[in-house]
């Protein structure tokens, strides 16, 4: 196992995988053992210094990391004679390697190198935005995994300064600071006169690290330093792999584990300096870190799924940061700012109805939508299912705002919605978890939400993140309009910030959740009622049992149990009643409570889903499962959480494939 560079002295302090403002919070009960996974965004990054041929172990560490998904992948590596070799292109891994077969393998000898898989967020799946990016001297290589929410600014002073940036990407500019500080022709401060970290490539990454803000795993290479990587971490992952003779680095353990099991996991704000012999752990301000070695006892498959049997388990597990991914950013001086916009405040000013458009679960996000876009703009929103959208001839013009929501960005219901809509002159904005998918091309606009690509078949943190984005979507409407004043807009925004903690409070507390599925594994049917907000919560609670049980599930909103489906209510029936908070809206809360009164009455077996603290609901619920305080439009996304972990661990218990359930497709591309 490689030792710790330089003597740091036995202490240990335990290093937790905390992410940006969120209290530490160690899940391990609810997880096999290992360290807690490493939330973030969700590029695979590979690094290496050893006695190996780099390329190989590199590429076959991307390999492993295939599920993080890309668009397109790159790699860098040090002859050891001051040349720095980097090849990178769009699409599948399997692209890159085809291109490198084409080569002189002898520029890509040496055991030092570096590589990336890239799922994109800023700049498009293309070969100019694929990781690595170098300077312009080609002497410094760079791959990033997060977003460096300051880029605009940084781009505009190395712009100044006369360097021409050659991609779209937040990370180019990283490699350009890097370089001038380590270079010494410039300060990582960006102010003039010669650098105070010339030479020194560890001080340059962290001059530069202490200027940026948002989320990043940042690993760098120089060509004058043959035998040595330089890594930052924040809010992103980044663990080593301590191997002899030979050290990794890789956005997760999944990378490295068939070489060794003994790995690092660095904290916020790290600096990681490794070589073949061993690492060194900084701060920001290069003061010595104490890190804990951990043993991974994960196989290859558990390590892909974060320790989980499951992708949706971990997913599910993401959701914190999923959110905050999806929101980062998206604030700037008090004011909305979305993503590849391309709709001016006057076009958004203009807007007299918006219609929602999506299918399944992103369907039920699109009603929640309704409920904050009417709420903050008083903008007339209708949400329909795109599979009904175009044939019941919908009445739209160029001041309709259609927003298609869809995780993939390929499903043909919602793609042929799109183009009726721009059929009839009314303005697309697609929210979307993949980049450069077909809706959001064909869009007028696109929202992008931040979730990693989404590998379980069931859709859990795009759901919540779709959520997130179309709330977000709200704000700029009500910012266009005026309905609401930046000091409004801006609460509303702190509030939405506070919904990673709740959502990862919301995950602490699912341990009932687990244990009242092994108990309705048995159950026939479970019926799902809501009200307000809570409906949509309801829908999507059905749904997820009915895709991954095959259980029949149905949800109905509360009022309409009298209307009917009061007569399916039977002795030992389960009902999954998602209550408001008690002091949100108290009228509802009192009508649901009815509810639970009459069908309690007739033999029905309630699990209620309640506001942690409501005690006027616990006698009534034979199942309690408590969610934190949040306001009320934010309740689905804490409430959501354990109708999702419910759902999969029936599935689980039913002895079903969780990740891949019987005829469903993750991407339905047929209408
Ligand atoms: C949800 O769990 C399902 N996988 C399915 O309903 C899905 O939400 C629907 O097919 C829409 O997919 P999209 O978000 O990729 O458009």
């Amino acid at each position: 196992m490689g030792s710790e560079l330089g003597s740091f002295g036995p202490a240990i302090v335990r290093v937790r995988a905390t992410i940006r403002r969120y209290p530490t919070f160690d899940r391990a009960a609810l997880r096999p053992s290992g360290p807690p996974p490493t939330l973030g965004l969700m590029c695979g990054i590979v690094g290496y210094v050893g006695r190996r041929p780099a390329l190989e172990v590199i590429l076959e560490g991307l390999r492993r990391l295939e599920y993080r998904g890309y668009d397109s992948a790159g790699v860098a590596v040090l002859d050891g004679h001051g040349k720095l070799a980097v090849e990178r292109k769009a699409g599948q891994l399997r692209n890159l390697e085809a291109q490198l077969a084409r080569l002189d393998a002898r520029s890509f000898e040496g055991s030092t190198g570096m590589g990336h898989t890239r799922w994109a967020t800023h700049g498009g799946p293309t070969d100019r935005n694929a990781h690595p990016h170098t300077d312009s001297a080609g002497m410094l290589a760079v791959v990033h995994n997060g977003i460096i929410e300051n880029f605009a600014p940084l781009r505009a002073e190395l712009e100044a300064s006369g360097i021409e940036l050659a991609s779209d990407t937040d990370t180019e500019a990283a490699a350009h600071l890097v370089a001038l500080a380590y270079s010494g022709a410039r300060p990582a401060t960006g102010a003039a006169g010669a650098s105070a970290t010339a030479g020194d490539l560890a001080a340059s990454v962290r001059a530069v690290c202490r200027r940026l803000q948002g989320a990043f795993t940042l690993v760098f290479t120089h060509a004058d330093q043959p035998d040595l990587i330089v890594a930052a971490r924040r809010s992103s992952p980044l663990v080593l792999g301590l191997g002899d003779g030979e050290t990794f680095l890789a956005s997760d353990v999944a990378a490295f584990i068939e070489h060794t099991r003994d790995a690092v996991e660095l904290g916020q704000d790290q600096v990681v300096t490794i070589t073949r012999d061993g690492y060194q752990v900084t701060d920001l301000d290069g003061e010595p870190v104490a890190v804990t070695p951990f043993r991974v006892t994960w196989d290859l498959a558990a390590a892909e799924k974060g320790g989980h049997d499951y992708f949706m388990l971990k997913e599910i597990e993401e959701q914190p940061s999923a959110i905050a991914n999806t929101l980062r950013g998206h604030l700037t001086d008090r004011r909305i700012v979305l993503d590849e916009q391309r709709l001016t405040d006057t076009d958004l000013r203009d807007v007299d109805k918006v219609f929602v458009v999506a299918c399944g679960t992103a369907y039920h996000s699109g009603l929640l939508a309704k409920y904050a876009i009417e709420h903050w703009t008083r903008l007339p929103c209708e949400v329909e299912l795109a599979s009904e959208f175009r044939y019941r001839d919908p009445v739209l013009d160029r001041q309709t705002l259609v927003m298609a929501i869809s995780q993939s960005g390929e499903t043909m219901d919602t793609l042929e919605a799109v183009r009726h809509a721009k059929q009839q002159k009314a303005r697309v904005l697609a929210v979307c978890n993949t980049n450069g998918a077909q809706i959001p091309r064909e869009s007028d606009a696109v929202l992008y939400t931040h979730a990693g690509p989404e590998i379980g078949v069931a859709a859990t943190k795009t759901f919540t993140s779709q959520i997130a984005a179309t709330y977000l979507v709200g704000l700029a409407l009500a910012q266009a309009r005026g309905t609401k004043y930046p000091d409004e807009v801006a609460r509303e925004f702190a509030e939405l910030e506070t919904m990673p903690d709740a959502v990862a409070a919301a995950l602490d507390g699912v341990g009932a959740a687990r244990e009242l599925a092994r108990e309705l594994a048995s159950s026939r049917a479970v019926l799902f009622l809501g009200r307000h907000v809570g409906y949509p919560v309801a829908l999507e609670g059905a749904l997820k049992l009915k895709e991954l049980a095959y259980m029949h599930a149905e949800a109905f909103a509360a009022g309409e149990l009298k209307h009917g489906p009061i007569a399916l209510i039977e002795e030992g029936l389960p009902v999954v009643v998602v209550m408001p908070s008690p002091k949100g809206r108290a009228v509802l809360h009192a009508k649901l409570l009815s509810n639970i009164q009459e069908i309690t009455a007739r033999g029905a077996r309630t699990v209620v889903i309640a506001e942690e603290g409501d005690e006027t609901i616990r006698p009534f619920a034979h199942h309690l499962l408590e969610v934190p305080a949040v306001p009320t439009l934010l309740q689905p996304l804490v409430s959501a959480v354990p109708l999702q972990v419910l759902a999969a661990e029936i599935a689980r218990a039913r002895g079903y494939d969780v990740d891949k359930p019987r005829n469903l497709a993750k991407s339905v591309t047929v209408e």
